[in-house]
C-alpha cells in the first residue's frame, strides 16, 4: 500500500493553489494482490462450479509469463507516462461508452429545499440570486481561489485533487454514433463562456451575463429573467421542444442531432447552448405533490414530456430547475465531476443566495439592457419523428421509475460513532443485510471511493458484499442457528472490520475494478482477442452492479438521488447526519425482482437490529464488566 504524505500545517495550506500542490500519482496495484482479491470477492457469489472454472481462468492469467504479467507492465509504463492512467479508461468505461438515456440512468440530482413562491417574480428572483451565485462561483474558479479541499473521515488530512471543479461550468458531453466526446471549453480557443441558457415553457434563451465588459448584478438578472419569461409566454413565436432529444438514448440523439447540424440555424443554437456556462430551467408547476420524493423526482427527470421534461438540455453539464412551484435543484452530467463536488458547489451557492436574499432585488437596471435572444431551430420531418419518439421513450423511463426518499430518524451517525465503528462501513452492512433479508442471497455491489487523492483522481469500487458480511446476514437471518448475541456481534465486527479495511484499501488505489479495467482495456490495444478472464461469466456477473450505492453527505439544506444503473437494480445513495440518515432508493417497476419502498423499509429494520444488536451486547459487556467490578449494573446507576 502507498504511503502517503499528510498535508503539514494544514490551515496555512487550505488557501493554497492547487497548482502549487504536488499530489501523488494513482499506483498501479500488484498483479497477484488484484487477482486474489478477486476470487475473494466472487467465491460467494457465483456457484461452486463457476467459481472453480473462474479459478482456473485466473490462475492461467496470473501464471508466470503469462498474459497477466505482459498487461501488467504496460500498465506500468502507462502510468509513468501518464498523470493518471486510468482516468481515461474509466471515463469511456464509466460514461462515454454508456449509450443509455442520461435522465435517471446517469445523471444525478441535488434537490434544494421547497421554496415557497408567492409570484412569478419570487421565482424569477430566487432564478436571479442563483445566477449570481454561479457567476460569483466561477470567478473563484477562474482566479484559482477556491480553497483545496482536505479529505475526511478515514485517513484524513490529505489534500484532495481539486481538477474536477474547473469542469463544473465548462464541460459539454457531445453524442456519437459510436460513443460520446467529453467536450471542455478550457482545451478550446474559443474565448471564456459569458452567457447562460434559459429554457421556459421548452424555449431556450441567451442571457449574457457581462454586457460591456460588466458583470450583470442580481437585479440586472432579473430584469433579463422577466423578459425571458415574457417571450416564452408568446405563443405563436414558439418552437418544437427540442431539448426532448437530449433526454433520448445516445445513439437516438445523436442520429436526430446530426440531421439538426445540416442547417446553420441550428447549428448557431448548438453552439450557443454547447459554449454556456450552464443551463437555468424555469419550470412550469409539476402538478404533482412536494413531498421530497416528489421533489426528487421533478429533478431527476421532469415529470415527462407533458409537463417539464422537454424543459432541459441534458448533455450540459450543469442544469439548475427553479421551479413556479417551489420545486428547485441541479440535474447533472455526471462524466466531468462526482457527487461531493457537485454537493460543495451549491453549498456555496446556497449561502451565497441567503446573504443575497437579504437585499432586495429590484428590476430597475441603470443601463438599458438588450434583451435576451430565443434561440432558433429548423426541423425537417425527420427530426419531428425523432422528438415524437424520444417523448414516447422519456415517458416510458419516467413511469417505469421507482422511487423513494426515505429519512430514517431513529438514529444517525453520532449513535454508529459511538459504537466505536465506523458510520459508512455500518450503513453498507445495513444495506448487504436488507438486501439479504429480501433475496436470501448477496449480489455485486458498487460502493464509490474517491480517488483524489491522486492526481486527476475519480473513483473507485469498493464492493461491499464482502464474504464476512455474508457470514454475519446468515447468522442474524438463520432462524435454526439461532447465535447467541455475542456470536453475532463477533460477526457483524468482522464485517464491519471488512467493509472498513477495502475502503481504505480502495481511497489508497489498491482497489480491484479499475486494475481489472486497466488490464483489459490494455488487453484490447495489444491481443486480437480478450483473454478469458475478461469473457468469463464470473467476471460479467462481477461488473453487473445490483446495488448501486453512494455516500453523499450534505450539511445544508439539501440532498442527492440518483437512478440504478442496470435494470435489475438498486440506486441507493444515502446522506448520514448526526442523528438520521436519509436514503433515496431507485428501481424499476418493471424489474419484478425489486421494489424501492420494500427495500427501503428492509433498510430500516436492518438497522433497527443492528441497534439492539449493539445495545445487547453493551448490556452483556457492562455485566461482565459490573461482575468484575463487584456489583450489578443497576447499582451503578
Ligand atoms: N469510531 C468512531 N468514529 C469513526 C470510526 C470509528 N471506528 N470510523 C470512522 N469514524 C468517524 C470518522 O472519523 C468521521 O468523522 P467526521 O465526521 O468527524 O469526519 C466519520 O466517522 C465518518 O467516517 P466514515 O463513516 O468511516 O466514512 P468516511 O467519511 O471516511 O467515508 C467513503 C468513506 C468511502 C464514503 C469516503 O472515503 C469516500 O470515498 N467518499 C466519496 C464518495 C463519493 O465519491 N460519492 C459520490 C460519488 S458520485
Amino acid at each position: 500500500m502507498p504511503i502517503l504524505k499528510k498535508a503539514t500545517a494544514k490551515k496555512e495550506n487550505s488557501m493554497q493553489s492547487q497548482d502549487e500542490m504536488l499530489l501523488p500519482k494513482l499506483p498501479v496495484p500488484p498483479l497477484q494482490q488484484t487477482l486474489d482479491t478477486y476470487l475473494r470477492c466472487m467465491k460467494h457469489l457465483v456457484s461452486e462450479e463457476q467459481y472453480k472454472k473462474t479459478k482456473t481462468i485466473v490462475e492461467k492469467f496470473g501464471a508466470p509469463g503469462g498474459q497477466g504479467e505482459l498487461l501488467q507492465k504496460k500498465l506500468l509504463e502507462r502510468h509513468e507516462k501518464m498523470e493518471n492512467w486510468v482516468l481515461h479508461y474509466w471515463l469511456d468505461d464509466m460514461y462515454l461508452n454508456n449509450q443509455s438515456a442520461l435522465p435517471i440512468n446517469s445523471s444525478p440530482a441535488v434537490i434544494f429545499a421547497h421554496q415557497q413562491f408567492q409570484e412569478a417574480d419570487d421565482q424569477l428572483r430566487f432564478a436571479a440570486h442563483l445566477i449570481s451565485g454561479v457567476l460569483d462561483y466561477k470567478a473563484l474558479l477562474d482566479t484559482h481561489a477556491v480553497p483545496v479541499d482536505f479529505a475526511r473521515g478515514q485517513l484524513s488530512g490529505h489534500p484532495l485533487c481539486m481538477k474536477q471543479y474547473y469542469g463544473l461550468f465548462s464541460s459539454y458531453r457531445l453524442p456519437g454514433l459510436t460513443k460520446d466526446t467529453l467536450v471542455s471549453q478550457k482545451s478550446n480557443v474559443m474565448p471564456e463562456p459569458d452567457h447562460i441558457i434559459v429554457a421556459c415553457n421548452n424555449q431556450f434563451f441567451v442571457l449574457d451575463v457581462v454586457i460591456n465588459f460588466r458583470r450583470l448584478s442580481a437585479g440586472d438578472l432579473f430584469t433579463q429573467l422577466r423578459k425571458i419569461a415574457k417571450m416564452a409566454e408568446n405563443e405563436e413565436e414558439r418552437l418544437p421542444p427540442i431539448g426532448l432529444l437530449t433526454s433520448d438514448g445516445r445513439l437516438e440523439w445523436a442520429k436526430a442531432r446530426a440531421i439538426l447540424m445540416e442547417d446553420s440555424t441550428n447549428r448557431d443554437s448548438f453552439d450557443m447552448i454547447e459554449r454556456s456556462l450552464c443551463l437555468v430551467c424555469l419550470d412550469s408547476p409539476g402538478g404533482g405533490e412536494l413531498s421530497d420524493t416528489d421533489r426528487a423526482l421533478q429533478l431527476l427527470h421532469g415529470g415527462g414530456y407533458n409537463k417539464n421534461g422537454a424543459n432541459r438540455w441534458y448533455d450540459k453539464s450543469m442544469q439548475f430547475v427553479v421551479g413556479r412551484d417551489g420545486v428547485c435543484g441541479t440535474v447533472c452530467e455526471h462524466s466531468p465531476f462526482d457527487g461531493i463536488i457537485l454537493v460543495q458547489c451549491i453549498k456555496h451557492l446556497l449561502k451565497h443566495m441567503k446573504e443575497g436574499a437579504k437585499k432586495l432585488v429590484r428590476a430597475d437596471s441603470v443601463s438599458e439592457l438588450p434583451a435576451p435572444r430565443r434561440l432558433r431551430w429548423k426541423c425537417s420531418p425527420d427530426v419531428q419523428g425523432h422528438l415524437a419518439s424520444s417523448a414516447e421513450r422519456l415517458e416510458r423511463l419516467v413511469k417505469n421509475l421507482d422511487f423513494i426518499a426515505y429519512k430514517f430518524e431513529n438514529y444517525g451517525k453520532e449513535f454508529i460513532k459511538k459504537q466505536k465503528m465506523s458510520p459508512d462501513a455500518y450503513i453498507q452492512v445495513a444495506l448487504q443485510f436488507a438486501f439479504y433479508r429480501l433475496n436470501m442471497r448477496l449480489v455485486p455491489t458498487y460502493e464509490s471511493a474517491s480517488l483524489r487523492r491522486y492526481e486527476a483522481g475519480r473513483v473507485d469500487n469498493i464492493r461491499s458484499a464482502t464474504p464476512e458480511v455474508l457470514t454475519f446476514v446468515k447468522g442474524m437471518e438463520d432462524k435454526r442457528s439461532a447465535l447467541p448475541n455475542s456470536e453475532k456481534m463477533q460477526l457483524f465486527k468482522s464485517a464491519i472490520a471488512a467493509q472498513t479495511n477495502y475502503t481504505i484499501l480502495a481511497i489508497t488505489g489498491m482497489a480491484i475494478d479499475n486494475h481489472l479495467l486497466g488490464l483489459r482495456e490494455m488487453a484490447r490495444e495489444t491481443f486480437d482477442e480478450l483473454p478469458d478472464l475478461f469473457t468469463d461469466e464470473a467476471y460479467l456477473a462481477s461488473n453487473q452492479f445490483i446495488l448501486s450505492t453512494s455516500q453523499v453527505p450534505t450539511t445544508m439544506e439539501m440532498f442527492c438521488c440518483y437512478g440504478p444503473v442496470i435494470p435489475q437494480g438498486y440506486g441507493a445513495c444515502y446522506n448520514p447526519q448526526s442523528e438520521y440518515i436519509l436514503f433515496c432508493i431507485s428501481s424499476f417497476k418493471n424489474c419484478p425482482e425489486t421494489s424501492s419502498s420494500k427495500f427501503a423499509k428492509a433498510i430500516s429494520e436492518s438497522l433497527m437490529d443492528l441497534k439492539e444488536l449493539c445495545s445487547r451486547s453493551s448490556l452483556t459487556s457492562t455485566s461482565i464488566q459490573a461482575k468484575v467490578e463487584g456489583c450489578h449494573p443497576a447499582t451503578k446507576l
